[in-house]
């Protein structure tokens, strides 16, 4: 019996007779030859059924073969440099083919469709080679983060997704009900990772979080997963430094891990190449000099008028996009407009309307990755905060508490995992980053 393997692993075969189990993603009839494109999840790889060569009913099964048809398929594995699949130059010359079931007709078929189509069908959307390459990147962008960050000292725990306050905003809360009481879903674990590294150090958690974003745009998700690092003892520099590192480590075991899907995506990889430490930092203030720079050259009227901004105001996606052109690499931009940003954030030192806040601007136009800062460690600033934020103190107590009892500096931020997935894989929207996306219009399926 020939061993029951997997494409991913079939360079061991070579000259072997082996059994894949999977699913039929095209098929290309040449009369006597059957040309199967067969993926089994870990991989695509061509089978070729030539009449002579096998059982009349094991012909007759290939011809009846529909697209995404069940298969359990034998043959012995060569060695052939054009052909195709994922790895490529190898293939399979059929002995035996069992088919488990005929699919129906298929909704998706090797052409183009609209996008809301396909996200309809996004439950077998997620079969076809783009969007298989682009969650294992993600698959491994996950990984990345936790060896990295599990390596460097940093203690997981969860946050809990029912919470009884904003930590991001009032504005794009998903409020629910909780036994009679308001209860909303976590825009962020970050209040409890605070709460966390007064009792181990370094902490982060790592979850979906969630955002009623009114807004319908590329960059925005209602249901996202973030990994928010916390670390006691830690000023805006050494957060910077430690955002670097681990971006930098994403990227390069993408690149390394990833090189086949990366290059089944098309993914011009040469910029992603150059990410290593250290990243630029830009103040605010810089930021919006070179923002004004960028209006002065630029002969389209539109994008001037894109780009306007008075001291104050946060970044919309055009002014990050144009920002990020100028850096080969991620960019730092710290010092935001204290009213800009979230309640939590300390202040500058002798400039109290900035604050010790920083973003990571992604290259080639993706803009904003991770967004943190250093956060208020006394008290009295901490209850004036709320006030001046229209917070309800009464659910911030405990976190108030936390400056109490052994407070010190401290910093953390979190970092978006669609949005470092759709930045390292190319593409220009978050949807395609995530298997089931969440968006303004849409919870189905
Ligand atoms: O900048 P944000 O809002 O920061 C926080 O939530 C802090 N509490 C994190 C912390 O300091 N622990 O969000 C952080 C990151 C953004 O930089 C972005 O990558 C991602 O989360 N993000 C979103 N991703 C997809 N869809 C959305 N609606 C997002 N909002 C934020
Ligand atoms: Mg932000």
């Amino acid at each position: 019996m020939a061993p029951v393997v997997y494409i991913q692993d079939i360079d061991r075969y070579v000259g072997q007779e082996v059994t894949l189990r999977g699913w039929l993603y095209s098929r290309t009839d040449k009369g006597k030859l059957q040309f199967l494109q067969v993926r089994d999840g870990t991989g695509f790889i061509q089978c070729v059924v030539f009449q002579k060569e096998v059982p009349e009913s094991v012909f007759a099964a290939a011809t009846r073969l529909t697209q995404e048809s069940s298969l359990i398929v034998t043959g012995i594995v060569r060695q052939d440099p054009r052909a195709p699949g994922v790895p490529g130059g190898y293939e399979l010359g059929v002995t035996d083919l069992q088919v488990i079931q005929i699919a129906d007709e298929y909704p998706i078929q090797p052409k183009e469709h609209g996008v809301d189509f396909l996200l309809d069908h996004r439950h077998l959307w997620i079969r076809s080679r783009r969007q298989w390459a682009i969650l294992r990147v993600r698959a491994t962008v996950i990984r990345a983060i936790r060896d990295w960050l599990d390596s460097h000292g940093f203690i997981n725990l969860d946050t809990p997704i029912l919470t009884p306050a904003a930590c991001e905003g009032t504005t794009t809360l998903f409020q629910t009900d909780y036994f009679g009481e308001p209860a909303y879903l976590s825009q962020s674990g970050q209040l409890y990772n605070e709460a966390n590294i007064y009792a181990f150090g370094r902490v982060y958690c790592f979850g979906p979080t969630f955002r009623a974003e009114k807004s319908k745009t590329r960059r925005h998700l209602t249901e996202f997963w973030m990994v928010e690092p916390e670390i006691a003892f830690c000023d805006l520099e050494q957060l910077m430094e430690i955002e670097e590192q681990l971006v930098t480590y994403i990227v390069q075991t993408c690149l390394r891990e990833r090189a086949r899907e990366l290059a089944l995506l098309e993914r011009d990889t040469r910029p992603l190449e150059k990410v290593e430490p250290p990243f630029p930092r830009i103040s605010y203030d810089e930021a919006l000099e070179l923002l004004a720079q960028i209006r002065e050259e630029t002969e389209d009227e539109n994008l001037k008028e894109l780009l306007k901004i008075e001291w104050g105001s946060d970044f919309g996606s055009p002014h990050e996009t144009e920002l990020t052109k100028r850096f080969e690499k991620p960019v730092f931009v710290y010092g935001y407009p204290t009213k800009a940003k979230a309640f939590y954030m300390e202040p500058w030192p002798g400039r109290p309307e900035v604050c010790k806040s920083v973003d990571l601007l992604a290259p080639e136009g993706y803009g904003e990755i991770t967004g943190g800062s250093e956060r208020i460690s006394d008290p009295d600033l901490l209850i004036q905060r709320l006030k001046e934020w229209n917070l309800p103190r009464e659910a911030f107590e405990w976190y108030i508490d936390l400056r109490r009892y052994g407070s010190v500096p401290h910093s953390g931020f979190g970092l978006g995992v669609e949005r470092t997935v759709a930045w390292i894989c190319g593409i220009d929207h978050l949807r395609e980053a995530i298997p089931f996306p969440r968006t303004l219009k849409r919870v189905y399926p």
